[in-house]
Order: C-alpha cells, then sequence, then structure tokens
C-alpha cells in the first residue's frame, strides 16, 4: 500500500499537512494509519501539543474500541512528525493545506510552499468554500494544485471531493484521486471548482434553511433535529450537523455559495451571522444550536 498504482499517477511514499484542526487532525490520522509518513506544520509549539494530544487520544479511541492493535496504533504515532517550521515539508510530494477558511491566509502559505517544496509536489487545499484557482493563482505552479475536500469527522467519513481547477494538470488529478482511494481508501467524487463544490452545494442550503426556520419559531432546536433524524433517517439533525460542522464555516459556505449564485436562496440566515459574531461556533465553542 505504499505504492500508489493507477494510470498517470505517481507514488507518494510522504505526504505533508499544514494545520491540526479538527479537519487537519482526521486527515493526518488517516494518512499515518494507511502507512504512509507524514509531516504536520502548525503554527506554534502548544499547537504542536494541542494536536498531538488530539491526534493521539483519537489514535487511543480507535485502540480501546478495538479498532486497532497496539503495533499498529504505536506505529501510526511514529510515522507523524511534528513542525512549526514550513521547510520540514520539502521532502513531502503532496501537502494537504487544512488552514482556517481565509483566502489572505491561504494565499500566503500557498506561495510560501513554493519555495520549500520539490518541484513536483502537488499542493492541496483542503478548503469548503473558497474557489480552489483563487488559491491556485497565488502559486507560481498553479497546474500542481487542486482541492482535496474531506468530511467531519475526517476519520469516519468515506468521501473526498476532489477539485481541478482550469489549471491543474491531469497527472496530479489522477495522482492525489489514486492516492486517496487506494491509500486512503475513501470514495473520490470529481467535482467542479463552483461554490459548495458537490455535497455542501446541497448541504448548506438545507443546513440554513433549518437555522431560519429555528429562527422563525417554527420549531424547537431539539424538535428540528429529532424530525431529520427519526423522520428521514438521517444520523443526526441539521442543527446539531452545523454545530459539528462548526458554524463558522457553515457561515463561509453560505457566502460563497450566495456570491457565485447572486441568488437570494443561498443568502446565509441573519441568525447564523449574529451567533458566529457572538463567538457561538459550535461544538468547538461549547455553544452552539445546542450547549457541548
Ligand atoms: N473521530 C473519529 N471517530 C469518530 C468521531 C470522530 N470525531 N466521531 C465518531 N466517530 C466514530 C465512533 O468512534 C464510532 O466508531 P465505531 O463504529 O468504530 O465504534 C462511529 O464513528 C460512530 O460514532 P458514534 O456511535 O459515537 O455516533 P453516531 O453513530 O451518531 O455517529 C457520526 C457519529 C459519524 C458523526 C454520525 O452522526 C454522522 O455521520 N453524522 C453526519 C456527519 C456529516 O454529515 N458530516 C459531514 C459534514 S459536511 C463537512 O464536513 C464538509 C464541510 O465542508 C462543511
Amino acid at each position: 500500500r505504499e505504492r500508489v498504482t493507477g494510470s498517470r499517477a505517481r507514488a507518494l511514499e510522504r505526504v505533508g499537512v499544514d494545520g491540526a484542526g479538527a479537519i487537519g487532525g482526521g486527515i493526518l490520522e488517516g494518512v499515518a494509519k494507511a502507512g504512509v509518513p507524514v509531516v504536520v506544520r502548525v503554527i506554534s509549539a502548544s499547537a504542536v501539543y494541542c494536536g498531538r494530544a488530539r491526534v493521539e487520544a483519537s489514535l487511543g479511541n480507535a485502540f480501546e474500541r478495538g479498532k486497532l492493535q497496539t503495533a499498529a496504533r504505536d506505529a501510526a504515532v511514529e510515522r507523524i512528525t511534528w513542525t512549526t517550521d514550513l521547510g520540514d515539508l520539502a521532502g513531502c510530494g503532496l501537502v494537504i493545506e487544512a488552514a482556517v477558511e481565509n483566502l489572505d491566509l491561504k494565499r500566503t502559505i500557498f506561495a510560501e510552499l513554493d519555495v520549500v517544496v520539490g518541484a513536483d509536489t502537488i499542493l492541496a487545499t483542503n478548503t469548503s468554500s473558497i474557489p480552489v484557482v483563487d488559491i491556485a493563482m497565488a502559486s507560481a505552479r498553479p497546474e500542481q494544485v487542486i482541492g482535496v475536500h474531506f468530511f467531519n469527522p475526517a476519520p469516519v467519513m468515506k468521501l473526498v471531493e476532489v477539485i481541478a481547477t482550469e489549471r491543474s494538470s491531469d497527472e496530479v488529478v489522477a495522482t492525489a484521486s489514486t492516492f486517496v482511494a487506494d491509500v486512503l481508501g475513501k470514495r473520490v467524487v470529481p467535482s467542479p471548482d463552483r461554490a459548495g463544490f458537490v455535497v455542501n452545494a446541497l448541504l448548506v442550503p438545507y443546513l440554513c434553511q433549518a437555522i431560519a426556520m429555528f429562527d422563525r419559531g417554527h420549531a424547537s432546536a431539539g424538535d428540528i433535529d429529532d424530525a431529520m433524524v427519526m423522520g428521514a433517517g438521517h444520523p443526526m439533525g441539521p442543527l446539531a450537523l452545523a454545530d459539528l460542522i462548526g458554524l463558522d464555516v457553515c457561515l463561509s459556505a453560505a457566502e460563497s455559495l450566495h456570491e457565485e449564485y447572486a441568488d437570494a436562496f443561498y443568502a446565509p440566515p441573519a441568525l447564523l451571522r449574529r451567533m458566529v459574531a457572538a463567538g457561538h461556533l459550535g461544538r468547538k465553542s461549547g455553544r452552539g444550536f445546542h450547549t457541548y
């Protein structure tokens, strides 16, 4: 499994991840469990401490649930190299950026990566709402830039959207898609570089409708969620899901859809804006539509 096969696809023997938040942590855990050495860059020593604790706790949970043997857990931990120096990503064939949803920050990271990584390195962004091409054009090698969009919680969710921009090369798309499918064991859905890709273009309007419904007093948060779990067979209700995703992430995805399609249907509900402004971001802040 160390070697990736597939037409036009190259082998990736070392992967970099920039950022170890909820999604970055899940991505790097998956790479390490798949047997591939992974270098993780975070911004500070305290971020190393928090990121490592979160990933090792998650691997520990898998071990306790009997999903991972002791040796496999220890080997996965050993495969992860933590750093605060972007230069340590130099030897990676693929670098996945999983920083916060901020275009300027992502463009800065891609411009800096250009200087440190090898000529063949594929640069991928896990953005859920920014047009990938806007990030790619900060790089001097936009043909080597793509989107790889993982879902929360990344260790569990089977899907990855792979986004080719107008500039991405076929070989880069094939290499990244083969790695995600064959090494990480995910289902790849090729997605256009359009706001929301495939999943969020359908999911985010639904979440926004649920938030607007709650705001109108149509039903309580618990009732809306129970209705969709028990009446529609969803694994969790829309307000609990918005809390899981992060209300700031939901807001930026809704803004991106609204901007792209210029249709009031996609406008983020006022309550979502107010909650984000108030710092109620869902699970990660302890409070959203529910309390954690
Ligand atoms: N990390 C690792 N594993 C986790 C986990 C996490 N954060 N959360 C749950 N799991 C694992 C559990 O350990 C458990 O594993 P086992 O079956 O091996 O024991 C399994 O997932 C099921 O978990 P639970 O029994 O605790 O709870 P559940 O059955 O209610 O499932 C859930 C939890 C997987 C989150 C499920 O409710 C679900 O699928 N919810 C929908 C999630 C979803 O839609 N995500 C996509 C959001 S959109 C997005 O992320 C993209 C974007 O850009 C906004």
